[in-house]
């Protein structure tokens, strides 16, 4: 077989909280994009295998060969919309914001250039998958299926099911459960006409989320699922007042969890979006059913919906991945994702913080005993019950990363770097972190990076591959990215 040998230093997160890091690697990708040998630590080798790396030290570079980070919840459609939200919440930013700029989607020409765009700058930002939903055109839905597959980019589409009579606008939802549902057929069709093995571009069974649709239709999209064998996404309890709205819409169900279980919504391919506000036992069913949590901390914080218990899905074993949710998050960066991922968990542990201490002095407990809390608290960080709910940035990173692979059933084919798994992955490239400031990352004047005289390369190795990735989650950006491949294929080049 023909294969491509990329050389350099291999990062991922196989398991939840560790980097693995592989310096002077080689990995071996075959014709078809898939890995056939990955080799550790080949300095010394010389020839052929050692030469890329050589070369970018002798710049005064790093490169740091990152894997596959899959958007596991992004609005193609709302990318116009990047950045404007006003103060509003939920249930006003789909009428003021969202509704009237997915209606404008009739126009085949305008979803060409917005799609076009979408996909170009995610897979700039280094987002080699995508779950996308579209809109409930289903030829602008169709087109951003065939897009993807040109570009390159891993996609699954959705075209959104919105039947409800007066929760969804006049002039923006389906007229019939039958028509959504003919149409959610006519996109299935689609994308096996343009992918048949469904090996880059895949349907997504896509009902906008409870209060969009009637039951009708939620009992026939499910019925979908299952007779296509097709993954599913959707909102769940995202904000308050559409969790009470729910409550009001479907009051044969005992929760939002309930909805989608009893219409065949809830299954071990559904991917459910924001999950913020579910009780303890919607928690068990959501596990019990397999389904997977997409956390959206940029949408949850700007469109303030509210800070998602992150680790209480994890200690359940439940499968956690990052999305993005333009564009009630603000950027389709999935680097902007993890790091408010990680500032939303240290919120979350303050708030819990203080409420801990706020019971403590209620119970008025002896003073000595409070004083030991303190003590706890100030010297044992991992001890501490709130300080647990920080994620750390490799556990940031496993989510943008394999927790995503896996919401999307994808961990057989992405997510780490291993023999027979397909090669998707990022080059990133830095300056020296180690002298801290953001310059160093390579975002000076002319965007590229530079040598330094006071640079010296021998400074290289006083910093370990934690803290310069560390540094990239929260300095970096797509300067950073000096290309991306999926499936094996060079899909963007700075
Ligand atoms: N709930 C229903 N539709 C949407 C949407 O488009 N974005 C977000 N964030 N939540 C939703
Ligand atoms: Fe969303």
């Amino acid at each position: 077989f023909k294969k491509t040998i990329y050389t350099g230093t291999f990062i991922s997160t196989p398991t939840l909280g560790a980097l693995e890091v592989l310096e002077n690697a080689t990995v071996g990708v075959d014709e078809g994009g898939v890995i056939r040998f990955v080799e550790r630590d080949v300095r010394g080798l010389g020839g052929e295998k050692g030469l890329d790396s050589r070369k970018h030290e002798e710049k005064g570079l790093k490169e740091a060969v990152t894997f596959s980070n899959p958007d596991t919840h992004i609005h193609a459609s709302q990318y116009p919309n990047t950045g404007l939200f006003g103060n509003s919440t939920l249930l006003d930013w789909l009428q003021k914001y969202t509704f009237p700029l997915e209606a404008s989607f009739s126009s085949l020409s305008r979803a060409q250039h917005v799609y076009t765009r979408v996909i170009t700058r995610t897979l700039a930002h280094g987002t080699t998958t995508a779950s996308y939903y579209a809109t409930l055109h289903t030829p602008a839905t169709n087109l951003l299926s065939t897009l993807c597959f040109h570009h390159g980019q891993r996609a699954k589409i959705g075209r959104v099911c919105m039947d409800h009579p007066t929760f969804n606008m006049s002039y923006y939802r389906d007229e019939s459960a039958e028509a959504a549902v003919s149409a959610t057929q006519a996109t299935i069709a689609h994308c096996n006409s343009i992918d048949p093995e469904r090996g880059l571009v895949e349907p997504i069974i896509t009902p906008r989320f409870a209060p969009s649709c009637t039951s009708a239709l939620l009992h026939q999209l499910g019925a979908l699922a299952k007779e296509y064998d097709l993954p599913i996404q959707t909102h769940i309890a995202e904000n308050p007042d559409e969790v009470k709205l729910v409550g009001e819409l479907f009051p044969d169900c005992t929760s939002y969890t309930d909805v989608y279980a009893r219409h065949g919504l809830l299954t071990p391919r559904t991917v459910l979006g924001h999950a913020i506000w579910l009780s303890a036992e919607e928690k068990e069913v959501v596990k019990a059913h397999g389904a997977g949590v997409s956390h959206c901390p940029v949408s949850n914080s700007y469109i303030s919906s509210g800070l998602c218990p992150v680790r209480s899905y994890l200690d359940l074993g439940i499968k956690v991945g990052l999305g993005t949710d333009v564009s009630g998050g603000w950027s389709g960066s999935m680097l902007v994702a993890a790091r408010e991922a990680l500032g939303v968990s240290r919120v979350l542990a303050s708030v819990e913080g203080n409420k801990a201490k706020d019971a403590g002095e209620e119970a008025e407990k002896p003073k000595e005993e409070v004083e030991k809390e303190m003590k706890l608290e100030t010297t044992d960080e991992d001890k501490n019950e709130s300080n647990r709910l920080k994620l750390s940035v490799e556990e940031a990173l496993y989510l943008a990363t394999v927790g995503g692979a896996k919401c999307l059933n994808l961990e057989s084919k992405i997510g780490t770097f291993e023999v027979g798994k397909e090669f998707d992955a990022q080059m990133i490239v830095c300056g020296d972190f180690s002298l801290g400031d953001e310059d160093e990352l390579g975002h000076g004047g002319k965007g590229k990076f530079e040598v330094r005289d006071d640079n010296p390369v021998e400074l290289w190795g006083q910093e370990s591959w934690q803290e310069r990735m560390a540094k990239w989650v929260f300095c970096g950006d797509d300067r950073n990215v000096e290309a991306v491949w999926v499936r094996g294929r060079k899909v963007h080049e700075r």
